[in-house]
């Protein structure tokens, strides 16, 4: 079976097909991703925070991020593979951009990559569509500039901001992106720039007018109890269906009940 492409993704705005993504970073997770049908998996750089323990996305390499990309690509037979464009990996200049890009896609193994910001990184889509590397864009909020926004708020309450917001979607459009992350902005804004824009707008925590959704899986899996944003829905609870497992395993090895006769050779 054929992976999914960027004009396929894009044409499924007009065909009314809504999009399901999730971020993935390692091959067994992509593989169930895969086998769940969803359209996208993408290898964010929120891997920072979920693999690395990080507070912040900040110090994820562009390294980092081929590397898991390498270790996803393989499990994917179907979903489409996005790679994120880490911190200080784009914003230098569109040649910086381009390169890193180009590492993502040929290191990485992406199909498409993925940066934060509209009309500041315009040039950067640009030069990177125009080498033939489809993007997808990422405005409202936008982990990166966690320090600027003053931690990871909802971002667009107020006009001017919602105004600027609407301009940072339209500009990735017209850079050439061939879909836009709209990460927590109120419903209302992301369904205004769902309606405004042909390319499609995959939200998180943007509502539902959204032409898609994504989720890191380790929150829809339920993976850390301690973490639930009012975005996430969770679809497990596998905090305490792994700890519980892994209990009975210790209490078993400890006990002498593990391994069984039926265990050897
Ligand atoms: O890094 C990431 O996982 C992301 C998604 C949450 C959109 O950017």
């Amino acid at each position: 079976m054929a992976r999914i492409s960027a004009p396929e993704l894009l044409h499924k705005k007009e065909k009314g097909e809504k999009i399901a993504m999730i971020t993935a970073y390692d091959h067994a997770m992509a593989r169930l991703a895969d086998a769940a049908g969803v359209d996208m998996v993408l290898v964010g750089d929120s891997l920072g925070m979920v693999i690395q323990g990080g507070s912040d996305t900040l110090r994820v390499r562009v390294s980092d991020v081929c590397y898991h990309g390498r270790c996803v690509a393989p499990a994917l037979e179907r979903a489409h593979l996005t790679l994120d464009l880490p911190f200080m990996s784009y914003q230098v200049s569109a040649a910086q951009a381009l390169r890193s890009a180009g590492r993502l896609v040929q290191r990485g193994m992406a199909q498409s990559v993925k940066l934060e910001g509209g009309v500041r990184s315009a040039s950067a889509i640009r030069a990177i569509v125009e080498a033939g590397i489809p993007v997808v864009g990422h405005v409202g909020l936008t982990p990166q500039s966690v320090h600027a926004m003053g931690g990871f708020k909802v971002q667009g309450r107020d006009a001017a901001t919602a105004a600027r917001i609407l301009d940072d979607a339209v500009a990735v459009e017209q850079a050439g992106a061939f879909c836009v992350v709209l990460e927590m902005v109120p419903s209302e804004l992301a369904a205004e720039i769902t309606r405004k824009l042909q390319i499609p707008t995959i939200g998180i925590g943007a509502g539902a007018s959204c032409d898609g959704q994504v989720l890191v899986c380790n929150d829809l899996l339920g993976l850390d109890a301690r973490f639930k944003p009012r975005f996430v829905k969770r679809y497990a609870e596998l905090e305490s269906v792994i700890t519980g497992a892994m209990a009975e395993y210790v209490s078993d090895v400890k006990g002498g009940q593990f391994p069984g006769t039926e265990h050897g050779y």
